[in-house]
């Protein structure tokens, strides 16, 4: 047996299902209590065979140079480690990114929002830790888009990640957030993950990442189990669009 625990709903910091001033879990939430399943070798063990393949990449890419012009906004580089609950580095886990342009408007067909596209953005990338399991990206800053949740309902601005981990059990979807941003403390999804857990999907900025004259630098460690971790969003399932 590895160190590799299966995700608990009822782990401090950890958001329940059930959030009714988020208002789509309370239709998606289970009604009976969850059935354990003991992790075995096929929760604990890490991919095989085709998996491999997606577990190389580079360590850094630049979301900003994917079209021939440079996308509209703030230009950012987010960087940081993937670590394990004891933490220890944990490499060549691939992190996959998703977001909304700077205007608050997604690539996507769901995404009907009265907000301009960015040909020269499509706010997708994928990176793989490095053998310290540090992580850099070059994007832009997304903006707050509004959803239909409750009257007056915006998002804050966030950044979709999805971490494979070492193990099927390890999986972890979230979000990250921005320290200057009034909108995380009126936000139903953020606000499903108690204090001061919250604080842990907040970027941090930092000036010795900054590049001069070129992009403001944020950090942010993920942690993918135990005591420190970075919590789940609400509803780590379909809502990609959230
Ligand atoms: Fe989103």
């Amino acid at each position: 047996m590895t160190g590799v625990v299966a995700y608990d709903r009822e782990d401090a910091g950890a958001p329940p299902s059930l959030v009714p001033d988020y208002r789509s879990t309370v239709l998606r939430s289970p009604r009976q209590p969850l059935v354990r399943i003991p992790a075995t070798l096929t929760e604990t063990s890490g991919p095989t065979g085709h998996w491999e393949r997606l577990m190389v990449g580079p360590s850094g890419i630049d979301m900003t140079t994917q079209h021939p012009g440079a996308p509209q906004g703030q230009r950012i580089v987010v960087s940081g480690r993937v670590l394990d609950d004891r933490g220890r580095p944990v490499p060549n886990t691939v992190i996959e990114i998703w977001q909304a342009n700077a205007a608050g408007r997604y690539v996507h067909s769901a995404d009907t929002w009265d907000a301009p596209l960015d040909p020269n953005f499509t706010g997708a990338g994928r990176v793989v830790t490095d053998a310290e399991g540090r992580y850099r990206y070059v994007t832009i800053r997304p903006g707050a888009y509004p959803w239909g949740n409750h009257k007056n309902a915006w998002r804050p601005g966030h950044i979709h990640l999805s971490l494979l981990g070492p193990a099927f059990a390890t999986r972890l979807v979230t979000q990250m957030y921005f320290p200057d941003d009034p909108l995380i403390e009126i936000d139903p999804i953020a606000n499903a993950v108690p204090m001061p857990y919250r604080q842990r999907m907040v970027g941090r900025f930092d000036i010795d990442t900054s590049v001069p004259a070129w992009a403001l630098g944020y950090l942010f460690d993920i942690v993918l189990k135990g005591r420190d971790e970075t919590p789940f969003e609400p509803d780590a399932g379909d809502d990609h669009d959230h």
